[in-house]
């Protein structure tokens, strides 16, 4: 039995989705009738602290989102497979987001736009794709896929992961004895890290210091991966000492962001709702249906969460 336990989504349209996909695999709602220790696998988002009560059957917990911070925090997290959500259609849309906000900072878009408020005609000429280095840090599933689309743009482009990684046309950096090197030749600073202790706070007055400064108006941020690897009030005070030209900005430290939040009256932030990607309802029904029919087949689960390395 397939249990769902969804906040903040369309619940009953997943759930009738996936009914449908799966049947006559039984799929319930927290307030339909049934025995929990016949739930074999709970998918979630945002948990209650009561989500996984009496599921003592558990076979696997299957995450609506991609990143898994806040779901490894849960109290009373069974110790069962997490598996991750990774789909072809949500590196797209994250990509769709990275690639409109490098190209935005690349073309200076805050310099013109200020120039037409002011009535300002002056002619700067923005820099080739391939004198811009944009530095992505993550280079997993998400920060892969942003560099291939990237790179046909022509940008230069450099990666930092916790490992090393070779992808063709990217100059790969690995670990924090690198962190430094890949920061000072970066002019584009792409974030799409997991949130774990070690990647907690990242976007921070130090780090934003060491990056190269060669961008007309400074170097620029792009936080698509979680508010918990932003210092906000650095953020604030390196837009307004010109440490950083610019921040794009989807995650924040509380979400929603407040309004009393400086961030919202700075002209160099670009704020939008943590939209950047989100989990489609009709590739995240086939991707869970064919993981869970091919687990009751026996197969292994894809895209198990490594608790221990926290993503
Ligand atoms: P992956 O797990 O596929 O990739 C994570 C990458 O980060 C890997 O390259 C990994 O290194 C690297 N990494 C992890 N820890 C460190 C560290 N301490 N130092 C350096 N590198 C590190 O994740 P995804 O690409 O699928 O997703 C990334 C994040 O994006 C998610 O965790 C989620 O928080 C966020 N997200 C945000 C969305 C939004 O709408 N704003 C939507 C979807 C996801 P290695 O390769 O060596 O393992
Ligand atoms: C995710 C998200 O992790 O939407 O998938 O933030």
């Amino acid at each position: 039995m397939l249990l769902l336990h969804l906040s903040d989504v369309d619940e009953a349209s997943w759930a009738d989705k996936l009914a449908a996909a799966l049947a006559p695999y039984p799929v319930v709602r927290r307030g339909d009738a049934f025995d929990p220790a016949e739930v074999h696998y709970v998918f979630v988002w945002k948990p209650k602290p009561e989500a996984f009560d009496g599921l003592t059957g558990l076979k696997a917990i299957l995450s609506l989102g991609a990143g898994v911070d806040a779901l490894l925090k849960h109290p009373k997290l069974p110790d069962v497979p997490v598996v991750r959500f990774v789909d072809a259609d949500l590196s797209q849309r994250m990509s769709d987001y990275v690639v409109a906000q490098v190209t935005m900072h690349h073309r200076l878009y805050t310099r013109f736009r200020a120039d037409q408020k002011a009535r300002r005609w002056s002619q700067l000429y923005p820099p080739a794709a391939s004198e811009t280095s944009v530095g992505i840090m993550g280079m997993g599933v998400l920060g892969q896929d942003a560099a291939k689309r990237l790179l046909p743009l022509g940008f230069t482009l450099r990666s930092w992961s916790r490992t090393p990684k070779a992808l063709e046309g990217v100059e790969g950096f690995a670990g924090d004895a690198q962190f430094d090197a890949f920061l000072s030749g970066t002019d584009i600073l792409v974030n799409l890290l997991p949130l774990t202790p070690g990647t907690t706070g990242i976007l921070n007055y130090e780090t934003f210091g060491k990056l190269r400064r060669k961008l007309d108006g400074g170097p620029v941020i792009v936080n698509a991966a979680r508010g918990g690897h932003q210092k906000e009030a650095d953020i604030v005070r390196a837009l307004g000492d010109g440490t950083l030209g610019a921040a794009s900005l989807d995650v924040f430290e509380t979400e929603p962001l407040p309004p009393d939040s400086p961030l919202w009256d700075i002209e160099n932030c670009y704020i939008t709702p943590h939209i950047a990607a989100i989990s489609d309802e009709k590739s995240g029904v086939s991707y869970y249906a064919g993981i869970i029919r091919d687990h009751e087949a026996g197969k292994p689960l894809p895209n198990v969460v490594d608790r221990q390395r926290g993503y």
